[in-house]
């Protein structure tokens, strides 16, 4: 089976992965990229989150035959070589992580948003992400979504004819 992650082809062993075989698996168990996060296993809890095509994706219930043909990104490539995405320095200034563990599908779900929606209101930042934190981070990644809007590239103005 063969998918792309992190903009590199991967070429997983048939005999240990099989299409049903959740793609959060795949990813720390068989590529060893372990900071996308078990939560809950049943989509619901948001800490497996990873890009699809751009799109934010809960890896846990999204087997691998589903991305076949498709991009993959994990959290340890949100960094780019420019620097941290707007999201990780808007994390680090509101000091949004607590233990950690919901943190990078929270991160990946954001700078999905923000790619299409540079400036989110509180509203369409819960209903965008739906992630779940034990630790009671919501304000303060509302907060640091809100930063990096502001460091988001804008579109350019649609002209007026
Ligand atoms: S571990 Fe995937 S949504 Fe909770
Ligand atoms: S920071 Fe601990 S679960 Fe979210």
């Amino acid at each position: 089976m063969n998918i792309n992650v992190n903009g590199q082809p991967q070429d997983l062993d048939d005999a240990l992965a099989d299409p049903a075989m959740p793609l959060l698996w795949a990813l720390r168990d068989l590529l060893g990229l372990t900071g996308t996060k078990f939560g809950c296993g049943i989509g619901a809890c948001g800490a497996c989150t990873v890009h699809v095509d751009g799109h934010a994706v809960r890896s846990c219930v999204t087997p691998l035959s589903a991305v076949q043909g498709k991009r993959v990104r994990t959290i340890e490539t949100l960094r780019s070589d420019d620097g941290l995405h707007p999201v990780q320095a808007a994390w680090i200034a509101h000091q949004v992580p607590q233990c950690g563990w919901c943190q990078s599908g929270v991160l990946m779900a954001a700078a999905a948003l923000l790619a299409r929606r540079p400036n989110p209101s509180d509203a369409e930042i819960d209903a965008a992400l739906g992630n779940l934190c034990r630790c009671g981070t919501t304000p303060r990644w509302r907060a640091a979504i809100r930063e990096a809007a502001e460091g988001m590239p804008r579109r350019a103005p649609r002209l007026l004819g």
